[in-house]
């Protein structure tokens, strides 16, 4: 039997989740928090794969977020929460080591690291967490995470929120992401937690660290866009990314350049890669360049629908030049392409997690049923819907 109505996965109101976070954190700590801070999860609207080659990309912020309650303790321990995950974690400060944490604890654990290693004096902290990111989606619940805990550990530290100091707290999330988690991400997850805005995309420039904010709001043309996390569990821990990551590197260097964004413009680029598999990486890297500029002209001349074939052909490409797809992705991609999709892709680094697809919006619902539908013909169990208007980034909420 078809599901009668797909099932939305709701963001909640960020003021009463806000308030429940900080009166279980006290019913758990004895202790009201010193600090409550929520960040968003995102999905990359294009640029996939491009932030670690020096690329652009352009994310949008998710209404659904991770929240963060925070308060000190009087000794120097660690004590790590999640209404979502296993625990609680305790660990001393001093240990606080890469490697010295295990699982969602070292995103939380990693933080705490980095802005230690950045010369903050971080007091012992009871750290209580609530993910309203699906996680494991590709909807970057993790840098959430980190994004939460360092907003919130700033505001309980008093240190002012200003845009240099959510640049330091971007750099020590990545770091905390790639030295504790084990996870060699370019930072795009985490810039677009940190800077995104409502109504906008955010377009990150990673040859010179700078970024824009594009007017995103397909209403406006009674367009939507759809989120179908697949439920098929993507880690960026497990040796894929990095090995994506390892391969473009390799390509870089037999190019002599720093990086593939070097490359853009070199008609023998291609031709001079005579590894097939390298080749393959370069060509939807240099590829997807050309499309996040086409995508960046439709958005400035507010033409989203002019997006549609760019988010096709991104995904052909990430499906099969950099094999980052799944079927479940595949299928989701082109049952909303039969829906009426104007353009659908994965979003993110692949291997699982999330779909996003361009629709009319009034076509939205029926799009996720029949993707909920064909999930049953395999007998693949429920993908999870989300809407997604372009939302903040983090906030301090108490
Ligand atoms: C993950 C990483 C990002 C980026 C994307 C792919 O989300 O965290 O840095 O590389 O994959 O575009």
């Amino acid at each position: 039997m078809s599901p009668a109505q797909a099932s939305f996965i709701q963001p909640g109101e960020p003021a009463d989740l806000a308030a429940e976070l900080a009166d279980r954190f006290a019913q758990l700590t004895g202790h009201r928090p010193a600090a409550v801070a929520a960040a968003p999860g995102r999905v990359n609207l294009i640029g996939e794969h491009l932030d670690y080659n020096g690329g652009r990309c352009l994310p949008i912020a998710l209404p659904h977020a991770t929240y963060a309650a925070l308060g000190r303790r009087p000794d120097r321990t660690l004590t790590l929460t999640s209404r979502q995950m296993t625990g609680p974690i305790e660990i001393p400060l001093d240990d606080l080591r890469p490697g010295s944490v295990q699982g969602w604890g070292a995103y939380v654990a990693g933080v705490v690291w980095a802005l230690g290693q950045e010369g903050w004096s971080v007091p012992g902290l009871d750290v209580v967490v609530d993910s309203r990111v699906p996680i494991g989606s590709g909807l970057s619940s993790s840098a959430a995470l980190e994004c939460a805990v360092a907003v919130a550990l700033a505001a309980a530290l008093d240190v002012p929120d200003s845009g240099e100091v959510r640049r330091r707290l971007a750099e020590s999330c990545v770091r905390a992401e790639a030295e504790m988690a084990g996870a060699p991400t370019g930072g795009m997850d985490q810039a677009v937690a940190l800077f995104g805005q409502a109504g906008h995309a955010l377009l990150l420039d990673f040859a010179d660290g700078s970024a824009r904010q594009l007017t995103w709001s397909p209403c406006d043309e009674d367009l939507a866009l759809l989120v179908v996390d697949t439920r098929v569990s993507h880690t960026l821990t497990d040796g894929g990314y990095a090995a994506r990551r390892t391969d473009c590197e390799s390509a870089a260097r037999v190019l002599g350049v720093a990086t593939l964004r070097e490359a853009r413009g070199r008609v023998d680029a291609l031709e001079q890669l005579s590894e097939p598999r390298l080749r393959r990486r370069t060509r939807h890297v240099l590829a997807e360049m050309d499309r996040v500029d086409a995508a960046v002209h439709a958005l400035e001349r507010a033409d989203h629908a002019a997006l549609g074939p760019l988010l096709d052909a991104s995904h052909d490409s990430l499906r099969d030049d950099f094999d980052v797809s799944c079927p479940e992705l595949d299928l989701v991609v082109e049952t909303c392409r039969r829906r009426g999709a104007l353009g659908a892709r994965m979003t993110g680094a692949g291997f699982g997690g999330s779909a996003i697809a361009l629709l009319p919006a009034d076509d939205l619902e029926d799009a996720a049923l029949a993707v909920g539908t064909a999930f049953e013909e395999q007998g693949w169990r429920q993908p999870g819907f989300l809407r997604s208007p372009a939302s903040g980034g983090a906030r301090r909420l108490r």
